[in-house]
């Protein structure tokens, strides 16, 4: 039996640049899907999670189309797999047990399709690199799920490095790893139970804004291939070409480019104030100018801009809702958890929830043979 262990993910800053060609700052996360692969004697493919209701079957030779469930997601990676790799797929039964939450931006999307696809490779030896996985993953969110995400979650949740952030530039996709050494602080997430599913909202729509903006630009004659590689000087005198809808997006995302590249020089120094202030730069930009915040994840930033105990807090991932990440002093904790409970509680009539992280390696696989068990 094979035993896969696929990580969420935290994006400590660098938002909705992954697929406008930025650079951005992700690290996985110790929540899991754990994945049990078997291998099986005939062209059956199994799939069960412990937190989705309808167990997927089919025969591996007649792979079903689009379901419109989460199954999409097995059939997607199956289907790419099948595409990308001139071996034939073998039945295999798969049981998966989550703890990481649905919707609440952690990435467990990527979480389960690049572990889906790490685990069928290691099975069958397909030799499938670490970078055709992530590409799997990519594609199945875009053919399958129809969430046009940039690159980061994938890369995010197969690569990750304990203990270490992940420079990641989504162009090259070349990345440093930059130590994570917090001393007396700890990054926290708050789960504002606002759930979002991507393909669902907005994200997608400010995908196609950023293109739209871009061909503007471009028809100006500036010669740039992602809206990153607009400098501010070269943004200034065209800025009132675009509607001013336009201008908000790009605005936020040539100064979030800015703020995760000096965000990854403060960590490497130890600056944390420094940091947790472009935090919170981040979360104004993601509220006022790239508008994909909710009421309740804002609340939960301003109230944080009133401790000194939190250096910065911002809303994480695609948006409209799910965590908000703190940079926080470990001994300020347990009145934290109180406090906010009882202000959100109060406000929204929702129980937060809080998640405790350490940052973990990458998706990675143990061989345990049947007798120990
Ligand atoms: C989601 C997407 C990522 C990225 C983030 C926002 O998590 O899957 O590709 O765009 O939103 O930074």
């Amino acid at each position: 039996m094979i035993i896969v262990r696929s990580p969420a993910r935290i994006n400590l800053i660098g938002e909705h640049i992954d697929y406008n060609g930025g650079m951005v700052l992700p690290a996985a996360i110790d929540s899991f899907i754990t994945f049990e692969f078997e291998s099986r004697n005939d062209q059956k493919c199994l799939v069960q999670s412990d937190i989705m209701s309808n167990d997927f079957s089919c025969s591996i030779n007649q792979l079903p189309n689009k379901t419109g469930t989460w199954h999409d997601y097995i059939i997607g990676v199956l289907r790419i797999i099948s595409k990308i790799t001139d071996k034939h797929i073998q039945g295999f039964s798969c049981k998966m047990v989550s703890s990481i939450p649905n919707g609440a931006g952690l990435s467990s999307s990527a979480a389960l399709s690049c572990g889906l696809a790490f685990g069928i490779n290691i099975l069958q030896n397909l030799q499938l690199t670490k970078e055709q996985i992530i590409q799997i993953g990519l594609e199945t969110e875009h053919q399958y799920i129809g969430t046009q995400c940039g690159i980061m979650d994938q890369f995010a949740v197969t690569m990750g490095l304990q203990n270490n952030a992940l420079l990641l530039n989504c162009q090259t996709q070349h990345y440093d790893t930059i130590p994570i050494t917090l001393d007396d602080h700890q990054f926290l997430l708050v789960d504002s139970r606002v759930k979002h599913t991507l393909a669902d909202t907005d994200y997608n729509k400010r995908r196609d804004e950023c293109q739209e903006a871009l061909a503007i630009i471009r028809s100006h004659g500036i010669d740039v291939n992602f809206l990153i590689d607009l400098s501010p000087e070269q943004f200034q005198p065209i800025k009132p070409q675009l509607p001013l809808t336009l201008q908000k997006r790009v605005e936020f995302v040539i100064n979030e480019q800015y703020r995760t590249m000096m965000a990854a020089d403060y960590l490497r120094n130890n600056q944390l104030l420094a940091f947790g202030q472009l935090m919170y730069q981040s979360h104004h930009g993601i509220q006022y100018l790239y508008e994909v915040s909710c009421k309740e994840t804002d609340t939960l930033v301003h109230e944080a801009r009133k401790q000194l105990s939190i250096l910065g807090a911002r809303q994480m991932g695609g948006g409209f809702g799910g965590c908000v990440l703190y940079l926080i002093e470990k001994k300020a904790i347990p009145l934290f958890k109180e406090q906010t409970y009882k202000m959100y509680n109060d406000t929204f009539c929702i129980e937060p929830l809080f998640y405790d992280l350490n940052i973990c390696n990458g998706i990675h696989s143990s061989i345990i043979n049947r007798e120990e068990l």
